[in-house]
């Protein structure tokens, strides 16, 4: 008999995350498939809420690991209750809203959050073993980062349940509690970025002629081939960027200007910019 996730706060990055545990691959193993909870309860705070998490289930088929899902509202004492592993998805604004009536309940329980701006140590009143998540919107599509910080009292057989969990959204990074803002704006608000960027080449090929469909088809194509061309070659950017550099050509003529407008110094700075406003938040 597995053990029961509560996922207190199921919208959408929770939706993202239960989708994502629901629909992972069958268990090689009898020790991985323990990893997974028999049962997830998704609790909410209204019956409209609850409804959406219903019907996103039944539009998946069978969890090829089993999981059965149990979508609720209201009750986050009762499921709580029942669960050994709490998933905290809800707004950070209402995290003490929400779980201080559950504290009793939780204490000595695994707590996940997803909560932006809680940083272990103010989570720690609810439960000593607490696992900080910082993910994005990709991981709606399976295509996520999740960067995550453990207090030291989380277990080596806890963690593994964590890291069966949360990498099913995508990529899985663990960091020291000190790179979560920086994780924070890199991996959080790192889509916009980039949407940014493929959104900058794509203005490029329209405003040289190119129509808006073709334009956008090409500029993703680009973003993901240049990726895939990274992942393969396991090169370092700057090798493959003087790679498309023919002498007294077209990219380097592009890249100075880009250079001279401060393309890359203002991703950096931005992204820097994000994570101090993020370091900010969380004092709050
Ligand atoms: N969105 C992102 O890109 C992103 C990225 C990284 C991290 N995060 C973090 O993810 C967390 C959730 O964000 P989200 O975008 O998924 O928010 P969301 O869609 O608003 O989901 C929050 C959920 O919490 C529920 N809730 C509110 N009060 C509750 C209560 N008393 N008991 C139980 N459930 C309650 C809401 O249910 P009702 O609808 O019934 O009120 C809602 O389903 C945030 O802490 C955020 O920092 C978000």
């Amino acid at each position: 008999m597995g053990y029961t996730l509560a996922m207190i706060g199921c919208g959408v990055m929770g939706q993202a995350v239960l989708s994502a545990i629901y629909n992972a691959p069958k268990a090689e193993s009898l020790e991985e498939k323990t990893r997974f909870p028999a049962k997830i309860i998704a609790s909410n705070y209204d019956e409209e809420s609850a409804k959406l998490v219903t019907d996103l289930i039944n539009g998946f088929s069978e969890s090829p690991n089993g999981i059965v899902v149990e979508s609720t509202w209201g009750k986050n004492e009762e499921v709580v209750e029942e669960a050994q592993v709490i998933f905290l998805g809800v707004k950070p604004f209402v995290v003490n809203e929400v779980m201080e009536p559950l504290i009793e309940k939780v204490s000595g329980k695994l707590l996940i959050s997803i909560c932006a701006g809680w940083t272990i140590e103010s989570l720690s009143k609810y439960s000593n073993q607490v696992s900080r998540i910082m993910t994005n919107t990709p991981a709606k599509y399976g295509y996520g980062c999740a960067v995550v910080s453990h207090s030291p009292q989380v277990s080596i057989s806890q963690k593994q349940i964590v890291k069966q969990l949360i990498s099913q959204v995508g990529k899985y990074v663990e960091l020291p509690e000190k790179n979560m803002d920086a994780a924070t704006a890199l991996v959080g608000s790192g889509p916009a970025f980039v949407l940014l960027m493929l959104e900058s080449l794509m203005e490029s090929g329209i405003k040289m002629g190119i129509p808006l469909k073709e334009s956008k088809e090409c500029a993703m194509k680009v973003m993901e081939g240049t990726i895939k061309m990274v992942e393969e070659s396991g090169q370092h950017p700057s090798v493959l960027k003087h790679q498309v550099c023919t002498p007294g050509g077209t990219t380097i003529a592009g890249l100075c200007v880009m250079e001279d407008k401060g393309v890359k110094s203002g991703i950096i700075r931005g992204v820097e910019e994000a994570s101090i406003v993020s370091a900010k938040l969380g004092k709050k």
